[in-house]
């Protein structure tokens, strides 16, 4: 279920994710002032310094009474800018902490402390479940074809398993939603909230690059690549950005270190997408795209509502 201090705060059920190298404070004030969750990763500043600027200035934009808006970043111990970036999201108490590859008990403690939720990002079951132990506030099932550290399961089996589990914890569906219909499709099917990345990519809040942008207008799901060989964990990555077989000896020396992520030639040059990109075709404003996302939601809505079931037939006696 939604969180009950989401009551009547948000105008439809979506978080725009977290990207990097695409989400700055535009692209979450904006989404917050369109009424749906605006969030980023700690990692699009290079600095804790630079992640305290932007925790400032979304504070300051947003309001303490508007939408809850996130940030993210890895709980895990390779991550060497943790403690910093941990003590700023307490400091400033951010709304919701979208969490990913690791998570402890401590953190979500220190996160309810202040009142704040923790989103866990998860791939297979078993993360989910170590994360509900760690009483995280809502688990993102990242289904097959999401942007970015993808996974692989099919959102309708990954759901049903989940939400047997999840008791009144948030469930939050991830991967290929690029409009208003998927968004009901998946609160239909059993999610609280859509996670929505690749669509956001092309607003003109975005930060991506123009090179991004365009190759978003270009792509189709044929397009979309799932690998581990760019950074050591499964991510859908554009076949036109992938190199050759240089940077799979590269990985195959070392183990994988979150740090790295950081290292620009891997998300600078080889870019991410998700399987929804077939479905994108201009770069809107991101007001301008929450409205069509509306209008889609409350067509589908009408559309379940249309559909002609078959009278039921009386029970043969
Ligand atoms: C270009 C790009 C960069 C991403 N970077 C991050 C990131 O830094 N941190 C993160 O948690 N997720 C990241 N993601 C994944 C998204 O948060 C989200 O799971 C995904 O976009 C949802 O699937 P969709 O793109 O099909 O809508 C990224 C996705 C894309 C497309």
């Amino acid at each position: 279920m939604l969180p009950t201090s989401f009551e009547g705060r948000l105008r439809l059920p979506i978080l725009v994710s977290p990207m990097f190298l695409v989400s700055g404070p535009n692209l979450v004030v904006e989404s917050c002032k369109a009424g749906v969750i605006g969030s980023f990763p700690a990692f699009n500043q290079r600095t804790s310094d630079g992640y305290e600027q932007w925790l400032k200035d979304v504070r300051a934009r947003v309001g303490d009474n508007g939408v809850p808006w996130a940030t993210q970043y890895p709980v895990h111990r390779t991550n060497d800018r943790l403690q910093a970036d941990f003590a700023l999201t307490i400091k400033y108490q951010v709304p919701i902490l979208i969490s990913t590859i690791g998570i402890t008990r401590e953190v979500t403690d220190a996160v309810h402390a202040y009142g704040g939720l923790v989103f866990h990002d998860a791939i297979n079951v078993r993360h989910a479940k170590k994360a509900l132990e760690a009483n995280v506030d809502g688990i993102i099932a990242v289904s097959g074809g999401a942007g970015g550290h993808s996974g692989t399961y099919n959102p309708f089996a990954f759901l049903g398993e989940l939400k047997p589990i999840m008791g009144d914890k948030t469930l939050i569906l991830a991967g290929c939603m690029s409009d208003g219909q998927a968004v009901a499709g998946a609160i239909a099917a059993g999610a609280d909230l859509a996670y929505v990345g690749t669509r956001f990519v092309n607003t003109v809040e975005s930060i991506a690059s123009e090179k991004l942008k365009r190759l978003v207008l270009e792509s189709d799901i044929t397009d979309v690549v799932y690998t581990d060989q760019v950074d050591g964990i499964g991510s859908s990555f554009l076949r036109q950005t992938l190199p050759g077989d240089d940077f799979r000896e590269d990985l195959a020396k070392g183990g994988f270190n979150i740090s790295e992520i950081l290292e620009p030639k891997r998300w600078v040059d080889i870019l991410s997408a998700g399987q929804g990109v077939g479905a994108i075709d201009d770069i809107p404003t991101t007001a301008e795209l929450v409205d069509r996302f509306e209008r889609g939601y409350h067509r589908a809505v009408a559309r379940l509502g249309a559909v002609p079931l078959m009278p039921r037939v009386a029970a043969a006696s």
